[in-house]
Formats: C-alpha cells, sequence, structure tokens
C-alpha cells in the first residue's frame, strides 16, 4: 500500500490503520429492535495509508475500485450516487457535523472482505476513516463515540435505517471475544469464544445486495408499525422490550398477519441470545448450535430476509454431521451465513457443501475459517 499511496500521490503515507468486519453469532435484526446481538470482529476487514496534506483537498483512493475522488475541503458534504466514497465521505461529513477541524488528507483504501456480503464492509470503512481522523488529529472520541457518529452516517448520509451493531463490533471486536452489546443501553460485556475442536466457518453466498436497495428499510418500517399497535396497551419503547409470554397475551392488538410475524421473530431471537450466552459459557456447543439453527428458521419463516442461496447452505449444514448449527449473519438478501464445524471435517464440509450449493444454485459459494480478531486498530 505504501508502494501504491506513493505511485498515486508522489509522497509517502505516515499512517496506516486497519478495521475489520463482523459475524454476528446470533441476534439478527434485533439492534435497531433495543434487544441484544452477540457479534465478533473477524481477522478480513479495510486498510488505510493516509497523510496530511496542505492544499485543502480531500483525496480517496481505493485498490479494489476504479473510481477516485477529490473534494475541495468543506464544512459539509452530501452524497454522491453510489460510490464507495460515500462511506469514507460521509464519515468526514459527520466529524465535521460535530464540529472537529480537520486539514486536507490523501486517503487510500484497500480491503480484502467480500464486498456487500454481509460482513459489515461499510462499517468498517466508516469506523476506520474516523479512527485515523482521530488519531491524526488527536480528537476527544471514544471508540463508542466513533461507533454511534458511524451508525449516523449509514442513517443520515447513505440512508440505511441500521441499528448500532456492526459499527461497535468493528470498533470494539476483541482477539476471540464475542461481544453481548445491549443496543439499547450500549452497555456490553466480552464472552469468551471457546468453541474447542469445532471452527467458525463463513459462508459467502455469492450473492450480494446493498441495503439500499434491500427490503432492510421495510423490515424497519414493520418493526416500527407493530410496535405502535403494541403500545395501545403496553407501555414499551422497543419491541425487545417485551418477552414471548406478554407478546402472546396481546398479539389481538396486531392485527396484521405480516406485522404479527415480525414482532415474533424480534422477541423470539431476542430470548435465544440469553439462552446463547448461557449455552456459550457453559460450554454447551451443542445447546448454542440448535439455537443457531432456529434463529435461521425464524429469519426464513417470520423475518422473510434470507432466500434460497442462504437456505440452500443451511439446510445442507443441517444434514452434515460434523456441523452443529448455521444460519445467515448480517442482514440477509444474500451475503454470509456461518457455521459450527467440527475442524477435522472442515475440508471436507467445504467440498461438499460446494459442490451440493453449486448444483442448486448454479454457482459457487466461499468458504473459509474466520479469526475472531480485534477492532479497529493504528498499525
Ligand atoms: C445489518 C445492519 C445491522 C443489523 C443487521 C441485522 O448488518 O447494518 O445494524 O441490523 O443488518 O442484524
Amino acid at each position: 500500500m505504501q508502494e501504491k499511496f506513493r505511485n498515486r500521490f508522489h509522497k509517502d503515507p505516515t499512517h496506516f490503520f486497519f478495521c475489520p468486519g463482523r459475524v454476528n453469532l446470533i441476534g439478527e435484526h434485533i439492534d435497531y429492535n433495543g434487544g441484544k446481538v452477540m457479534p465478533c470482529a473477524i481477522s478480513l476487514g479495510t486498510f488505510l495509508a493516509v497523510a496530511k496534506n496542505t492544499d485543502k483537498k480531500l483525496r480517496f483512493e481505493c485498490l479494489n475500485f476504479p473510481e477516485t475522488a477529490e473534494l475541495h475541503l468543506q464544512s459539509s458534504y452530501t452524497k454522491t450516487g453510489k460510490e464507495w466514497f460515500n462511506y469514507p465521505l460521509g464519515s468526514i461529513h459527520q466529524l465535521l457535523q460535530e464540529d472537529h477541524t480537520i486539514s486536507g488528507l490523501d486517503m487510500l483504501f484497500y480491503g480484502n472482505l467480500p464486498i456487500g456480503a454481509g460482513l459489515s464492509s461499510s462499517a468498517s470503512i466508516e469506523v476506520l476513516t474516523m479512527f485515523a481522523i482521530k488519531e491524526l488529529f488527536q480528537l476527544p472520541v471514544s471508540n463508542t463515540d466513533i461507533a454511534m457518529l458511524g451508525k449516523k452516517v449509514e442513517n443520515e448520509f447513505i440512508g440505511v435505517n441500521s441499528g448500532i451493531m456492526d459499527q461497535f463490533a468493528v470498533a470494539m471486536g476483541q482477539k476471540n471475544k464475542a461481544i453481548l452489546l445491549n443496543c439499547d443501553t450500549l452497555e456490553y460485556e466480552y464472552l469468551p469464544f471457546e468453541i474447542g475442536d469445532y471452527v467458525l466457518a463463513i459462508i459467502n453466498s455469492n450473492k450480494q445486495r446493498t441495503l439500499a436497495d434491500s427490503k432492510y428499510n421495510e423490515r424497519f418500517r414493520e418493526c416500527g408499525a407493530a410496535l405502535k399497535l403494541l403500545k395501545k396497551e403496553l407501555s414499551v419503547t422497543h419491541l425487545c422490550d417485551i418477552g414471548t409470554v406478554v407478546l402472546e397475551n396481546h398479539r389481538h392488538l396486531i392485527d396484521d398477519p405480516v406485522l404479527e410475524k415480525r414482532a415474533l421473530h424480534v422477541v423470539t431471537e431476542n430470548e435465544r441470545v440469553n439462552l446463547a450466552k448461557g449455552a456459550l459459557q457453559n460450554g454447551e456447543l451443542k445447546k448454542f448450535g440448535e439455537l443457531m439453527y432456529a434463529s435461521h428458521q425464524s429469519l426464513q419463516d417470520l423475518y422473510e430476509v434470507s432466500g434460497k442461496e442462504l437456505d440452500t447452505i443451511v439446510d445442507f449444514s443441517k444434514t452434515y454431521s460434523g456441523c452443529i448449527g448455521a444460519r445467515m449473519t448480517g442482514a440477509g438478501f444474500g451475503g454470509c451465513a456461518i457455521a459450527l464445524v467440527k475442524q477435522n471435517s472442515f475440508d471436507d464440509f467445504s467440498s461438499e457443501l460446494i459442490s451440493y450449493y453449486k448444483e442448486r444454485i448454479g454457482y459457487q459459494p466461499e468458504v473459509f475459517a474466520s479469526v475472531i480478531g480485534d477492532g479497529v486498530k493504528s498499525l
């Protein structure tokens, strides 16, 4: 990257940073409903080589995309089309809105995360940009602040109503730990991710999607609508404030079967996260795996965000004896699934899954063993 930076900007970068992507172990479509999630940072992510400039320009380059941008330093920016640099640009915009002062910057990005695959490539680049700027200009912002600002970038600059999970996971991740995050209060704890002789496989369905054109915002609205109906009799702020018993007793308030399914997913999934915490802490991996399967089923039938590609991966996993749990991870509609697979069966699992999937879907998925790594950092 140093060499590419030199070629493009005719000087050396002064700093290097890295921000990971994430997988979510369980607790899907829960963050914007005020419940608990269990993500981990992974070892793949986005790198940034950067140097300040004195010509009041923001220059964005990326080794993954041909498009580049050169903009005058201004006090605010707006999104331009669907370009990749909207993510770092939106992040800078957000810091400027918080009254932080910066100079011109020459930036070269490179990512080894599959893009649009549900591993949070967008949160990775947002948190990376803000963390780098915080370090370069000694801004008084914490990693939690950066996560919250990253969410604002998604919500206000990019236009996706996503929750805090992805930005929080990539900003706060720790090696070999899962984060149990309460998305309402932002209280969190680290859980040792000890899976003995199992591997956490990541399976990229290779079906790409962007959240902006997916049904993500529709699900967000549906949850808001279900909550509004429940509020006629219940004093609640989020869907996750209630449990399954309370929902059962108030189902008559939700007079729309689609909204009822959405609410049922959210409330049961939130309960599964607590059960999964116990299972992980007690080393009950089989139970953890069963909760993963149940989570997927709910996302498939009740929340309807899975799709034939992800379902095919999970269907195969269920029949494979060395696998004890699998589910889609992230927003869904394509992207990635995760699976808990016996270490010594991993190669066989991968090759069998690849042919099973190719036969049914027509192209190959990618299977790799994940490494749970640290959150954003200077290199
Ligand atoms: C995307 C969003 C997150 C979260 C997940 C689903 O990754 O960015 O905020 O809602 O989908 O759990």
